[in-house]
Formats: structure tokens, sequence, C-alpha cells
């Protein structure tokens, strides 16, 4: 098994080649500088600005009232951050499905206005046309097919998704549109790795069991800091939103005893 990359930024030919060098691809959100600063450092493979952005940051129940030039503002943010890790960006509910011009031209904007490496749109066969105009243009796509959250008003809520031949079909026109990887969400774990043996391009698995060639979280999920959603995938690495809590209540409370500031915070 070789080494991921370490020394240099991290390309979509990484991406391409991962599981032909035995690497898995490690993939984080973050939607502000300091966040992309501390995951770039930290050494992850890739960013992304995802629409979740809509939930965790902007406090709605789902991705989509979320705006192109909110993505464009987050990611603009995140750039700043990112030296060595791939930075991809969600296209957002509305900005690619009335036709690939449409895509195209937002696409377009998140490369050249906000910094985007490349860009993430959800969707199997439906969303193929807008693919292949964007990867065209020279703009890697990443796919993203499963429980797709822009749906979830079809879908009835945030489900696991079990339709096979779906699936199967929708991973295959995403990767023959020309995606350079694919996120599979929220999907069986046997069904992922089938998937990932059909694909020549790396898998993304988020709720799609060990079998994919990476995984994703959102941040907030992994730091344990979003109580509104608690989805069976997700492995809480840190308890950030009580550390949080505890240190904010510090704060007041040796505030309001004239404990802080102390004489060593003081100018003289
Ligand atoms: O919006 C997002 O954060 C995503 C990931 C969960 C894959 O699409």
């Amino acid at each position: 098994m070789s080494a991921p990359i370490e020394n240099r930024p991290v390309t979509v030919p990484d991406f391409v080649s991962a599981r032909a060098r035995g690497v898995k691809l490690t993939m984080l959100t973050a939607y502000d500088y300091v966040s992309a600063r501390l995951l770039d450092e930290a050494g992850v493979d890739s960013i992304l600005v995802g629409d979740s952005l809509g939930m965790v940051v902007q406090g709605n129940p789902h991705s989509l009232p979320v705006t192109l030039d909110e993505m464009i503002y987050h990611t603009r943010c995140v750039a700043r951050g990112v030296k060595r890790a791939l930075l991809i960006t969600d296209m957002p509910f509305m900005s690619y499905q009335l036709n690939p011009e449409q895509a195209l031209a937002n696409a377009g904007r998140l490369v050249k206005e906000a910094g985007a490496h490349a860009v993430k749109l959800e969707g199997g066969i439906r969303s193929a046309s807008a693919i292949e105009k964007i990867v065209r243009a020279d703009i890697p796509v990443v796919g993203h097919v499963g429980l797709t959250p822009q749906s979830v008003r079809k879908l009835g809520g945030f489900r696991v998704q079990r339709n096979e031949d779906l699936l199967m079909d929708d991973a295959k026109a995403v990767a023959d549109a020309g995606a350079f990887a694919i996120v599979l969400e929220c999907i069986p774990a046997d069904l992922a790795t089938r998937i990932t043996g059909e694909l020549r391009i790396p898998t993304i698995g988020i709720g799609a069991g060990a079998g994919c060639d990476g995984q994703v979280l959102v941040l907030h999920d992994l730091l344990g800091m979003f109580e509104d959603l608690h989805p069976k995938f997700v492995k809480r690495y840190a308890e950030l939103g009580t550390a949080f809590k505890d240190a904010v209540q510090q704060y007041c409370s040796e505030v309001r005893k004239g404990k802080y500031p102390a004489k060593e915070h003081e100018f003289k």
C-alpha cells in the first residue's frame, strides 16, 4: 500500500489512480476559512464545500434554499485556507437542472469566481448531459447518487436507497458522462461494493460501507457539533459541541465573578 500524497497539492489524477495505488481517499466538508485551514493542515485529501451548509451553517431543515451566490461566498472563504487538498464545491439545487448550458455557466462561476478545483452535482441518468457538458469544458466533476439530499421532497425524507438496478444504472451513467469520482450516499454496503467493482472511477461513500474507494462526512457530524440529525453511519470522533458549551459557560462564569480578565490579560 503506497502512502497518501503528502508534500504537494492533491490532483484529480491522484484521485483517479487512488485505487490502483491502494490508497483510500478522505474527504470532509468545510464552509469557512478556519475549518478549511485546519482540515488542510491535518492532511485530508479533499475538502467539499457541501450544500449541507444549508443545514449546518444556515439552520434550514434541508439544502434546497442554498443559492449559487452562497456557494460562491463559502467556497471563496474555504479556498483561502486550502493549500494541499482538492477543493470540490457542490452545485446547489436548481443551478444545473434547467439545461446543460445553465449547468456549465454555473460550474464555470464556481471555478472562476470562487476557486473550486472541481464541482459536484447530484443525480445519475438525469444529470448525465449536464456532467458531459461541464467535463467537455475541462471542469472536473464528481457525481452523487443514492440518497440525493436535493431530492428530499420526492424521496419523502432522508432514507436509505435500495433500488439496485436504478442505482447501478445511475452510477454507470455518471461515470460514462465523464465524472472523475462519485459519491455514494446511504445505500446498502454490499451494493456500494458491487458498484465500486463495476466502475473505473473512485467511489466515495457516506453511509455506504467500507467497500468504497474513499469516505466523506459532514465535518460538524464527525466533530460532534450538529445535533439536529443522528444518521447511523456517522462516527463522532470528538464531542466539540460539549467542549464548546463548557468553554462558553466557563467564560460567562469567570466574567460574572470578576475572574476574567486577570492581570496577565491587561495592557500596562
Ligand atoms: O452537501 C454535502 O455535504 C454532501 C456530502 C454529505 C456528500 O453532499
